[in-house]
């Protein structure tokens, strides 16, 4: 399972691409708007320092919006992936950024059929909000195996993405349902890493080398 960092963050992005696990970013309006910089400048950075798929947001809300902003945004680097809303304008952009070659993320998701529909107008990635179910009271994993089911049973080439992604269970449970890619913040990916048996461990190691002769 690939693993992409959800930020636009370029500190935090350059951070995490130094551990050699970050194989992606996904950025979206709000995390550009925490930069207080301009998109333009915040994603020619990231992608100067992520040699990797780079999802940019499309703001548009029809289909002739997103295609003319998508198009712009296609320009900017090589490894950029147009991001587009889960609608039926945003759909149609997609078929038609698809016939062109431009790469699209169909970001907004929420249900097995959005992203079969997407699949059928050749998106790149579908990205299920896996979080966001579970603030409602369902069980945002689900939506990633029910996708999984549909896309091998039709073998459709959409990587599902799972995204908002709120701690270390979800990335477990997200590589166990098949996901392809799982975008997570910074301090998800950086948890990631941790286990108290592993720091026991190492101090037991440490102390007891003190107790090995040296020479
Ligand atoms: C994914 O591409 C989105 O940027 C992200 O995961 C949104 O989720 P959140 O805002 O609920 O964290």
């Amino acid at each position: 399972m690939k693993l992409f960092i959800d930020t636009a963050d370029v500190a935090q992005i350059k951070e995490a691409y130094s551990w050699g696990i970050v194989d992606g970013v996904t950025t979206n309006p709000t995390h550009v708007s925490k930069t207080g910089r301009k998109p333009i400048e915040v994603y020619k950075e990231i992608c100067s320092i992520v040699d990797g798929p780079i999802s940019l947001e499309t703001i548009g809300l029809t289909a002739d919006e997103i295609l003319k902003e998508g198009r712009e945004l296609a320009k900017v680097h090589k490894n950029a992936v147009v991001k587009v809303v889960n609608t039926r304008e945003g759909l149609k952009a997609v078929k038609q950024f698809t016939a062109e070659g431009i790469k699209t993320n169909v970001t907004v998701t929420f249900s097995p059929l959005q992203a079969f529909l997407a699949a059928k107008v050749g998106a790149g990635y579908i990205s299920p909000f896996v979080g966001r179910l579970d603030n409602i009271g369902h069980i945002g994993m689900d939506v990633v195996r029910q996708i999984r089911t549909i896309y091998d049973n039709y073998d459709y080439k959409t990587q599902i993405l799972a995204a908002a992604i709120r701690h270390p269970l979800h990335v477990l449970e997200a590589a166990m349902a098949g996901a392809d890619v799982c975008t997570m913040s910074f301090d998800v990916m950086k948890m990631l890493y941790d286990h108290p048996l592993t720091d026991i461990g190492i101090e037991m190691f440490l102390n007891d080398w003190k107790k090995v002769p040296k020479s």
